[in-house]
């Protein structure tokens, strides 16, 4: 076990930690405190409980509990997947105080995270984020929900944890292109809103890419620190929140466009955010010398920076029109002033858009 780091994202009376450690998970008495009732259902895939089930329910010894194991996969981040999720706190009678634990990635925290939000009309819930996306980003803030066939997350509730337990040795088992997409967010917060954390990044780009541990674990809780300060600044995204989503109208474009699964998110949205700084340089906001120096860390890292060979510029254009951010049928981007200094745009043309896309 190596010490414990401990953050605190600051909601008034719904504030909980974030406790950061190798092998925290094995040390159920420091996360245990967070579970304030006797019942306990702890939802995983197929591809996580195998790995690290054992360990979280060996560590809730006395109370009563169950377990869920999903099928892995965004498909099942569904309505009838969260069902089971509640008919699983049905047959544990759980009551108003019982708690549902999220163990696995993004997928099984928004969808049980969800499940809580809707028992008893919100119940406790705890997430062991074990990829590095969910890690930095999905496990704080309290979005969660569900998929339709209409579309991503369309329906969901804001629903903070009481905690989130991350044990920084778990990611040893990622694959490594799941983990290089995890990375994409990391960068996210340094272009977004930290200069001196970008630096940091261009001096450790290659230990993060070869997931040394100190530098992963730095990494993660000065991710977690922006990602805590910004939920507590504005939880329901009504301004500063919104900036999260730098390269992500870009990115759930090309998601879209590429076919879900064949551009992992993170992929998705390092090829945003290298197309989001080069059209701040075309609209004059910012230097391109910055986007250049983006690009570069985003190569060395690991991620793909370039349009998909064959890319349809006006068919992107047309899906960023779906984007949630979007006001009054205007395309609302999240572009920069150089590193750091991200803004929402309210209003882009189509024409630098397209001419942006087509530049490739
Ligand atoms: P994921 O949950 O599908 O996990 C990626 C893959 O890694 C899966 O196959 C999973 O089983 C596997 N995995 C996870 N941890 C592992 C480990 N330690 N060892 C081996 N395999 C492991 O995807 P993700 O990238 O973690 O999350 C994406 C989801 O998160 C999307 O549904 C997205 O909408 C959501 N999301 C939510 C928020 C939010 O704020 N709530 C933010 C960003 C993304
Ligand atoms: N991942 C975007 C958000 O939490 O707002």
């Amino acid at each position: 076990m190596s010490p414990v780091r401990e953050l605190n994202v600051a909601l008034g009376a719904r504030s909980y930690p974030i406790w950061i450690g190798r092998g925290i998970l094995h040390d159920a008495p420091h996360w245990r405190r967070a579970i304030r009732g006797r019942h306990v259902l702890v939802v995983s895939n197929t591809t996580v409980a195998p790995l690290y089930l054992e360990a979280v329910v060996a560590g809730l010894a006395g109370l009563q509990q169950a377990s869920l194991v999903l099928p892995d996969g965004e498909q099942y981040k569904t309505l009838a997947c969260c069902g089971e999720a509640l008919e699983a706190l049905a047959a544990l009678k759980a009551n108003r105080d019982a708690c549902v634990i999220a163990l696995g990635g993004g997928v099984i925290g928004d969808l049980a995270g969800f499940a809580a939000a809707c028992w008893m009309r919100g119940i406790d819930f705890l997430q062991i984020p074990t990829s590095l996306l969910a890690q930095v980003d999905s496990s704080v803030g309290g979005k969660t929900g569900v998929n339709l066939p209409a579309g991503k997350n369309l329906v969901g509730a804001f629903h903070q944890p009481r905690a989130v337990v991350i044990d920084t040795d778990t990611l040893t088992t990622l694959p490594e292109r799941e983990y290089r997409s995890g990375l994409a967010e990391v960068v996210k917060y340094g272009a977004i809103g930290d200069l001196a954390f970008f630096n940091w990044l261009e001096h450790r780009a290659e230990a993060l890419a070869a997931r040394d541990s100190d530098a992963v674990a730095e990494a993660i809780a000065r991710s977690c620190l922006h990602k805590a300060g910004i939920v507590a600044r504005d939880e329901r995204e009504d301004g500063e929140r919104a900036l999260l989503n730098f390269g992500h109208t870009f990115g759930h474009a090309l998601e879209t466009a590429s076919g879900y699964g064949r551009l992992l998110h993170g992929e998705a949205v390092a090829i945003g955010m290298r197309l989001a700084a080069q059209l701040s340089s075309d609209l004059g906001l910012a230097p391109g010398a910055d986007a250049d120096r983006l690009e570069r860390l985003l190569r060395r890292i690991g991620l793909p920076v370039e349009l998909p060979a064959g890319s349809d510029a006006s068919a992107l254009l047309q899906l960023m029109y779906l984007d949630k951010k979007n006001l009054s049928g205007h395309i609302r981007l999240i572009l920069w002033r150089g590193i750091g200094a991200a803004e929402i745009v309210p209003d882009v043309a189509d024409a630098a858009i397209l001419h942006r896309l087509r530049s490739g």
